[in-house]
């Protein structure tokens, strides 16, 4: 049976925990709290809450019921309704694939924190850094970036190459509830400083002056949404490929809205976490993508200080880790399931471990210029792309080129690839396949209460978001 060759999840639980891990990641942690800092506080919160209901949760149905109902990876499920929609699930499965390599960048970054707090711990001073010239230091440090990348993918690799039930679900139930206390425990240490209340008012207190200016609005929702895509892990075929490892019977719009909702309580923590101790230790929120280290560092560091500064900093950097390693599995299990697939289907014997071996290396080839552009800071190894083309940030089409690889990566998924993937399929799952998504949660017998909410957002709420925010990022490469 093809179905024993693919894998099946274990149980309900395991399924639940495995796409919870998948969703808590870096996004998360690392994601939301700087695009929050970034762009106006309650403004961003607002915008990705009511996100989060109308686009995240519907998509993730979507995607669960499309996975289920084909058997099928993102690549095959598409191609399952009808050929002439196989494009949906290839262009799905891109996104994974660029993302994955400044995740595993990042996720190696954090990786040496990890090490470095645990060095600290047994006395050895400076190895986990002195304040933030440590982030700097490590953003040109050229055998470190390289070296964390490797290490990141090679345990990535290592995990998916031992196949779906004993490599992901083993992984996941542990990790989620130890990283939810850590982040409590923090969290209730930071609000014990003084100042951490103006991080509270910053995320909390009604403040819609940034709309004043229409332009603003646009740009908070198109950093929400491409926020919400990643976080959530939706557009990009990866629930398509979890759905499809599901049994009948179990209910996929309970598993719909539990993901989100775990994901979404989990940003908020995050958020609680570093913008309060922005605020307590005189960081800018504002700062970009440096804000979680920058921020923990004053925490560790010069907040708790000394072997108790040490201890969470270890412990807090290697349930980061964990919760990395959970994404990237999943990130690095959707590509490989769309080619042992597709051998599957051409009647071949799957070979998994050398799929995920060759994404491995493609990965970290095109996680390198990501690794060596010290974040597009300048006179890094490798130039970033503004660099490259030799624009000033008054260039026109600067915006296009942003300012760092990863940003690049990022808004061709998160700007592009994904609302538009996100666009086609709630197209044809409103108007092509309108029961597709209702038959498909009601084989389990239960009736599918929410059914009209759905059809609703799949027909109008999500085409016109999309298209909006489509027009949005168009817009910015003339600017
Ligand atoms: N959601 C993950 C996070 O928040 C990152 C991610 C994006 C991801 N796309 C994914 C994880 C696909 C697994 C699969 O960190």
């Amino acid at each position: 049976m093809e179905t024993s060759k693919r894998g099946q999840w274990g149980s309900s639980f395991g399924f639940l925990m495995a796409s919870i891990g998948s969703a808590i990641g870096l996004g998360n942690l690392w994601g939301f709290p700087y695009k929050m800092g970034k762009t106006g506080g309650f403004a961003f919160l607002v915008i990705y809450l009511i996100l989060v209901a109308l686009v995240g949760i519907v998509l993730m149905l979507g995607e669960f019921a499309l996975g289920r109902k084909t058997g099928k990876g993102a690549g095959g499920a598409y191609t399952a309704l009808a050929k002439k929609y196989s494009f949906i699930g290839y262009m799905a499965v891109i996104s994974p694939f660029l993302i994955l390599a400044f995740y595993a960048v990042l996720g190696g970054m954090v990786l040496r924190y990890c090490l470095g707090f645990l060095v600290q711990l047994f006395g050895v001073d400076g190895f986990a850094g002195q304040g933030s010239g440590f982030f700097s230091w490590l953003l040109y440090s050229e055998q470190s970036m390289l070296l964390f990348l490797l290490l990141f993918l090679v345990c990535t690799m290592v995990i998916v190459m031992g196949g779906i039930k004993g490599g992901i679900e083993k992984f996941s139930k542990a990790v989620m509830p130890a990283l939810g206390v850590i982040l409590v425990v923090i969290i209730v240490f930071v609000a014990l400083q003084p100042g951490a209340i103006e991080g509270y008012k910053f995320m909390f207190q009604p403040d819609f002056s940034l709309f004043a200016d229409g332009a603003s609005f646009f740009e908070v929702l198109k950093t929400a949404s491409g926020q919400m895509f990643f976080s959530l892990s939706v557009a990009m075929g990866i629930n398509i490929t979890f759905g499809s490892y599901l049994s009948k019977e179990k209910k996929l719009q309970r598993n719909a809205v539990m993901v989100p909702l775990f994901d979404t309580l989990f940003a908020l923590l995050a958020g609680m976490m570093i913008l309060p101790a922005c605020a307590a230790f005189g960081v800018d929120y504002a700062q970009g993508p440096g804000l979680l280290f920058a921020s923990m560092q004053k925490v560790f560091l010069d907040g708790m200080g000394g072997t108790a500064g040490n201890l969470m900093g270890f412990l807090f950097y290697f349930l980061v880790f964990i919760a990395a390693i959970t994404s990237s599995i999943a990130l690095l299990e959707v590509l490989t399931a769309a080619v042992v697939d597709r051998q599957l289907d051409k009647g071949k014997e799957p070979k998994r471990k050398k799929t995920a071996l060759v994404f491995a290396v493609l990965i970290f080839a095109i996680g390198i210029p990501v690794a060596l552009d010290a974040l597009g800071r300048g006179g890094a190894a490798i130039q970033a792309p503004y660099e490259l083309l030799g624009l000033t940030p008054d260039s026109p089409g600067y915006a296009m080129w942003n300012d760092c690889w990863l940003d690049f990566y990022d808004m061709i998924t998160e700007g592009i690839l994904m609302p538009l993937g996100a666009l086609l399929m709630s197209l044809l799952l409103g108007w092509v396949f309108p029961n597709l998504v209702k038959d498909e949660c009601e084989v389990s017998g239960h009736r599918f209460k929410g059914a009209a909410y759905f059809k609703f957002c799949f027909r109008f709420v999500i085409p016109v978001v999309m298209l909006l925010v489509l027009a949005t990022q168009i817009q910015s490469f003339f600017l």
